[in-house]
């Protein structure tokens, strides 16, 4: 290999890879599928917003990239099987597996949650991952290989951040994970998850009822780590980081993106050294 070959392929760091990514019309999703086609990867966006995948592709292809749409909705498992299927027909094979479709229920006291509004998060947030695990990672087996990545959060280790089932799906989403990891370990095919903190995206705009510079605002004065706002595109760094084969050896890893909230808490200190 020349030395411009070898820079070429760390440059392009999936090249050759097929990558299917849940919610990816928007947000997280959208950032990832067009950093992954940057890197080379044949992306699949799959997502209920129709006209946003589409045109989340369009943007792709126009910058060179290669990229199609399949309408799925993760709570239906045909939807994610035909998608996986889809993915697999591009080039016979699925290598990234981006489990990030995501919905959080409007904000209650845990003593006011309605039963349907609890099922219908853990429906698109535990089940909808669970089976993008479970034909990803048939498709993966077959072949010996694979990276499976699903978006948790931070309310998979703390409490107290968001709605109650938002916190047990994101927990659950860990568990998962490291089933899977054990489970599909043995057929080369690795599961890991991320999690982010709060960033500004229409999952957490909406649900807060704020825009962008609140939601940015918030996280910067109440982060651990001085620099500017968590945005989708880090997000996207740790997701091709889990994708690549510079990852080859981590499996079941929650690979956590909070500029370090989650391990500390600062009131203590505040109260006891008030000028920092
Ligand atoms: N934004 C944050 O602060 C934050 C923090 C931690 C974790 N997350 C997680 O990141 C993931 C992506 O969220 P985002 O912030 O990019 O939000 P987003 O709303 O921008 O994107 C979510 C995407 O998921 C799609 N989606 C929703 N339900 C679906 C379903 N049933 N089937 C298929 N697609 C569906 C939406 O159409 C949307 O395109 C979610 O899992 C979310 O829980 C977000």
């Amino acid at each position: 290999m020349t030395t411009s070959s070898v820079l070429f392929s760390l440059a392009r760091r999936l090249e050759g890879k097929v990558a299917l990514i849940t919610g990816g019309a928007s947000g997280i999703g959208e950032s990832t599928a067009k950093l992954f086609a940057r890197h080379g990867a044949k992306v699949v966006v799959a997502d209920i917003q129709n006209e946003k995948g589409q045109q989340v592709c369009r943007e792709i292809v126009d910058q060179g990239g290669v990229a199609s749409f399949i309408h799925c909705n993760v709570t239906v498992e045909d939807d994610v099987q035909a998608a996986v299927e889809t993915a697999v027909k591009s080039n016979s094979r699925l290598d990234i597996m981006f489990n990030n479709a995501g919905i959080v229920i409007p904000f209650k006291p845990i003593t006011e949650i309605g039963k349907s509004d609890a099922e219908r998060q853990l429906a698109v947030n535990v089940i909808g991952v669970l089976m993008g695990i479970k034909h990803a990672g048939r498709a993966m087996a077959a072949t010996g290989s694979g990276s499976i990545i699903n978006t948790a959060s931070v309310g998979s280790i703390s409490g107290g951040l968001t709605v109650s089932p938002y916190t047990a799906s994101k927990h659950a989403v860990v568990g998962l994970t490291k089933d899977a990891a054990v489970d599909l370990g043995r057929h080369g095919v690795r599961v890991n998850c991320i999690s982010p903190h709060l960033l500004a995206s229409p999952l957490s705009c909406d649900s807060l009822g704020v825009d962008a510079k609140v939601v940015e605002n918030a996280v910067e004065k109440s982060s651990v780590l001085k620099v500017s706002p968590l945005k989708a595109e880090d997000i996207s760094h740790a997701a091709l980081y889990l994708a690549s084969d510079e990852s080859r050896y981590v499996n079941g890893h929650n690979l956590v993106v909070d500029g370090g909230y989650t391990i500390t808490n600062p009131s203590l200190g505040e109260l006891l050294y008030p000028s920092g």
